[in-house]
């Protein structure tokens, strides 16, 4: 199948995909912040679904599984190679091709969107925060965390956000923001969202 959303960034993925999960910056990046990001979302409320955005290797559906054995998990990425290993190492999951810009799921479908140091690989930011939005339930949350630099830094970053950034790209997409916990492993900060009932 065409992948349609080949970008520069995914090209990197589609060759990293073999050896990510080998990779040093798993236990000294990934692994802290999916600890972080499930403590956070652990310490609100106890999921059924969960979607993973921007899911790589599925390195982090695999802890939720851990958390909670009876969610039902989906993740998507545009990597066909980072979901090929993904697919064999998380037989919990199902996942789908496809972009955060355009989610392959419907409306309303997730209780707990997360989202992992991917978020700045996304073309329309905008557009993947309302896709965000789009598939969870009234009151369901969106964990996202990326890096974040001081505002007077980020000018030199145009897909990094500041926090304060980051809290409008949320309260655009119709997601009331709760706290942003962090920093996780140094430049890393977690922008929690509430899904608001009239949106
Ligand atoms: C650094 S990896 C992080 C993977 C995973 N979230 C983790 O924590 O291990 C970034 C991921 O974002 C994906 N990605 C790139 N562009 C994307 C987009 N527009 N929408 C969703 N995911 C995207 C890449 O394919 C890659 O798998």
């Amino acid at each position: 199948m065409k992948n349609t959303h080949h970008t520069l960034d995914v090209e990197l993925f589609e060759r990293w995909g073999s050896t990510y999960e080998r990779s040093w910056m798993q236990q000294r990046l990934f692994d802290p912040v999916h600890l972080a990001v499930l403590h956070q979302a652990a310490s609100r409320f106890k999921p059924a679904r969960v979607l993973d955005i921007g899911c790589g290797s599925g390195r982090l559906l695999r802890k939720v599984h851990e958390y909670w054995p009876e969610a039902h998990l989906s993740g998507v990425d545009p990597a066909h190679k980072m979901l090929e290993v993904a697919r064999r190492l998380t037989p919990e999951a199902r996942f789908f091709m496809g972009s955060g810009e355009a989610l392959p799921l419907e409306n309303a479908s997730v209780d707990l969107a997360l989202s992992t140091i991917s978020f700045h690989h996304w073309r329309d930011q905008a557009a993947g925060m309302r896709e965000g939005a789009r598939v969870l339930r009234p009151g369901g949350f969106f964990l996202l965390a990326d890096f974040t630099l001081p505002t007077w830094f980020v000018w030199q970053f145009p897909r990094v956000h500041s926090a304060a950034q980051m809290r409008v790209r949320f309260e655009q997409a119709g997601l009331n923001v709760q706290a942003q916990p962090g920093p996780v492993a140094r430049f890393v900060r977690i922008t929690i969202g509430m899904k608001r009932a009239d949106d």
